[in-house]
């Protein structure tokens, strides 16, 4: 039936013909809706298919069949131009300069500044690198071996519940402090040496004014022939002096680590209320900010060095208190929390 036959194809060409003027998906749509939905034009041509010769109907089917899925293809053709055509004046009108001066501004202020925890870190590693240490850093993964076992926490032993950890399903962790470090930087920095080491911690705590699950330590260790607690302790005095620019009042208690004999713990006098007690010293007046003490001999062997011949002495500063310390925060919950007012202080 020829005339079956030429309505299909003066349909299609006209298909062909409009679908060029096609500049937006929804266009698109609305001509696959015209040609081949249920009530299309196409649809309704080959449903005439019925009343034709059988003797020719076979024929007619293949060609209506084969336009069909022409007219498919041309639809979905025309939607990939759309697409491209959109992204390809998007990348020549819009783009970003990464390296572009923020010109953008919130309540009056210039967005973007440096992280109150990052500018002590970094000032930290001034301080540091000038005293002739070098900057290590580890992995946020741990085995428990480098987290626990190397520094002399046995597998039983008390002090693992003194650190609430995050366990991962195939026996890693989170480590839970930059001490994890230790055994590391003495296997690949050859004695004698001095390191510190800044980072991001984890703990699985009940978060409180003064307690984070993820927060920020500095580790510090050297490695000599010969080191000493007074060696130690000078290390400590012009550490804090050099960070808050003054003398400040501070106390030494006994401290028990597993990884340092004799270990200590260094409180400073709480700078928020002078010593009054506040929620930050829990009422105390005395912030604990420098755990320190002897390296313990077992950590030098799991090192890989021989404790007759080598010493140490390490430290973990908390660099959260201390930067609350040092700019009178009083709720360690701030630093996660994306407030831009809080961060704008900091500018
Ligand atoms: N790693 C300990 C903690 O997070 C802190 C610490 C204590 C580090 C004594 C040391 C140290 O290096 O000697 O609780």
């Amino acid at each position: 039936m020829p005339n079956l036959q030429s309505s299909l194809t003066s349909v299609h060409n006209l298909l062909k013909e409009k679908i060029k003027d096609c500049s937006k998906q929804e266009d698109v749509e609305l001509l696959r809706i015209q040609y081949l939905g249920k009530k299309g034009e196409i649809t309704a041509v080959l449903k005439g298919l019925g009343k034709v010769d059988p003797k020719e109907r076979a024929e007619i089917g293949k060609l209506g069949n084969q336009l069909k899925n022409e007219a498919e293809t041309l639809l979905k053709n025309q939607i990939e131009i759309i697409q491209n055509n959109y992204y390809t004046t998007l990348a020549k009108n819009e783009y970003f300069d990464v390296t572009a001066t923020p010109s953008f501004s919130y309540m009056g202020k210039t967005t973007g500044s440096i992280h109150p925890i990052s500018k002590t870190w970094q000032k930290l590693e001034e301080v540091f690198t000038s005293m002739g240490f070098s900057i290590m850093d580890g992995p946020q993964i741990e085995t428990d071996y480098n987290n626990f076992e190397a520094l002399n926490f046995t597998d039983d032993h008390p002090a693992r519940d003194m650190q609430d950890t995050f366990y991962t399903t195939d026996g890693h962790l989170l480590r839970t402090h930059t001490s994890a470090v230790q055994v590391r930087a003495m296997q690949k920095l050859n004695p004698p040496m001095r390191m510190i080491v800044p980072g991001r911690v984890f703990r699985f705590e009940e978060i409180d004014a003064s307690h984070e699950h993820t927060f920020y330590q500095m580790e510090g260790m050297l490695i000599d022939k010969k080191v000493s607690v007074s060696n130690l302790l000078y290390l400590m005095q012009s550490l804090l002096k050099n960070i808050f620019e003054k003398e400040v009042n501070v106390r030494l208690r006994p401290g028990y680590f597993p990884f340092v004999e004799p270990g200590f713990e260094l409180d400073m006098e709480c700078l928020i209320c002078d010593g009054k007690g506040c929620s930050v010293c829990k009422k105390s007046g005395w912030v604990e900010v420098l755990p320190c003490g002897l390296v313990h001999p077992n950590v030098i062997k799991s090192g890989g060095l021989d404790p007759n011949k080598w010493q140490g002495a390490a430290f973990g500063l908390g660099l959260n208190r201390l930067v609350m310390m040092h700019n009178h925060i009083e709720d360690i919950r701030y630093f996660q929390n994306p407030n831009i007012e809080f961060l704008n202080q900091f500018n």
